[in-house]
């Protein structure tokens, strides 16, 4: 469905890796609304080259950039700026990796060495990407920046290991930026928190099926997909959103206030059904 809502609108997405991605949704999405993007990720990432086939559908331009490293940030929205023609009115940072996920470390045995990169990567990575943007004075009046993180930053999940930790610190940064782009010029910086959702990211989680299944159980609405979050983001990008900032936005289904539900109860009522 497309209705022009990002017409004329300029940006850069991040984290586009394959067709799971939820950045993938997003810039197929901000397509069809019309807007003009930059589609970067980290080089090593592009490798396997599907991100070249979501360029081709998309008519954009990759720039690869690590989003740790300031260098190839400042290139990255130089490029961009010089490219779309002008200024930036949106930035999708959706970008996440922890090695101790990735290697199984517990909780409570966690590698140090592993948990910093995981917080540069997933959380400091972002204060890196909008520090960039505004030394370089490349954000239009009005514009949107939005990050994706998951709900583990205020309740506990103890798979989701350091990235609970990692996910608080991004919402963190998400206000305390938030506050200095509204002042200065007018540019909103939210938070959008996500139903678990199967990409390359989510299944790193042990037992990330079950976890799925039970979100979903436990959501009125059940689940929200890549698709709908990528909808969501639209949504922020465009201007029926102007005032919405320094928030973390629930897009999941109802989850997150929900005790629980009659569908997970029948599980421990004995006898079955209620
Ligand atoms: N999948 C879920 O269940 C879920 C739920 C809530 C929030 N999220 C968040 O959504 C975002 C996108 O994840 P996804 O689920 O689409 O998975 P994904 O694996 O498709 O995307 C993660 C992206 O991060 C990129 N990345 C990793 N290191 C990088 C670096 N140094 N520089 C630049 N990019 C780098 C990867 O290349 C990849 O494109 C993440 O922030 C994730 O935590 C995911």
């Amino acid at each position: 469905m497309s209705n022009n809502l990002l017409a004329g609108k300029k940006g850069i997405i991040f984290g586009a890796l394959n067709k799971d991605s939820i950045a993938w949704k997003v810039a197929e999405q901000c397509h069809a609304q019309g807007a003009e993007f930059v589609l970067t990720n980290a080089p090593i990432a592009m490798r396997m080259g599907e991100i070249n086939e979501l360029a081709e559908a998309t008519g954009s331009l990759i720039i690869p950039a690590d989003a740790t490293n300031m260098e190839d940030l400042d290139k990255l929205f130089k490029g961009a700026v010089e490219h779309l023609g002008g200024k930036l009115d949106f930035v999708l940072h959706s970008i996440g990796m922890s090695v101790n996920v990735r290697k199984g470390k517990h909780y409570t045995d966690l590698n140090y060495d592993w948990l910093e990169k995981g917080w540069d990567v997933s959380a400091v990575s972002f204060h890196k990407v909008m520090q960039t943007a505004w030394n370089l004075d490349c954000m239009n009046e009005w514009g949107s920046i939005l990050a994706l993180t998951y709900m583990a930053a205020q309740r506990t999940f103890p798979d989701y290991n350091d990235m609970a930790d990692n996910k608080a610190y991004l919402e963190s940064i998400a206000r305390s930026f938030g506050y200095h782009w509204g002042v200065k010029k007018n540019v909103r910086v939210n938070t959008i928190s996500q139903s678990p959702t199967m990409t390359t990211a989510g299944s790193g989680v042990k037992g990330f099926d079950g976890f799925v299944a039970y979100a979903d159980k436990m959501s009125p609405l059940g689940n929200a997909d890549a698709d709908e979050c990528a909808s969501y983001c639209v949504m922020m990008f465009s201007d029926f959103t102007k005032k919405v900032t320094l928030q973390n936005l629930y897009h999941d289904g109802g989850f997150s206030n929900m005790g629980v539900s009659d569908v997970v109860m029948d599980q421990f009522i004995s006898g079955g059904e209620k």
